[in-house]
């Protein structure tokens, strides 16, 4: 059995320790904000916090999870740092199909919490490891720099 701590609640699962951290979060626990795209480490919509580090949850087996603190999509929904990127995403027009959204976030999110004053070169650095195929991108580094101005002390 793997005990771990998912959005901040004590969880555990009986799943086989070479299961995907992605297949566990969608399957098991219902979590469907979290995405896969590549399966391969490539997109960036699968994901997640890993003890405060944004991780591809397609490339993790769970049996590397035990004791680790795992925050997704639905994890940081309530968080100021979530409304303000919503807003600002919203505005600047960064949401098309949606399906990268939420790996979009958890990266905007890991970034402003490092820099939250970050330069348009590293808000695009930031996002490098997350793909979108419908804005171009210029919305979505957009929304992460309103979301910078606007969460100034927040993020
Ligand atoms: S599905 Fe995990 S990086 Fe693409
Ligand atoms: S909005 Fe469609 S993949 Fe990014």
């Amino acid at each position: 059995m793997i005990k771990f701590t998912l959005n901040g609640r004590k969880v555990e699962t009986d799943a086989p320790a070479t299961a995907r951290l992605l297949d566990l979060l969608r399957d098991e626990f219902e979590l469907i904000g979290t995405k896969e795209g590549c399966g391969e480490g490539e997109c960036g919509a699968c994901s997640v916090f890993v003890n405060n580090l944004l991780q591809n949850s397609c490339l993790i087996p769970i049996g590397s999870i035990s004791g680790a603190d795992i925050q997704t999509i639905e994890g940081i929904i309530e968080t100021e740092q979530f409304k303000i990127l919503d807003e600002s995403y919203s505005i600047a027009g960064g949401v098309q199909c949606g399906y990268c959204i939420p790996g979009m976030i958890m990266a905007s999110a890991a970034l402003l919490s490092k820099n939250p004053h970050p330069s348009e070169a590293e808000i695009r650095e930031g996002i490098s490891g997350n793909l979108c195929r419908c804005t171009g991108y210029n919305m979505i580094v957009e929304a992460i720099n309103l979301a910078a101005k606007k969460g100034d002390g927040l993020c």
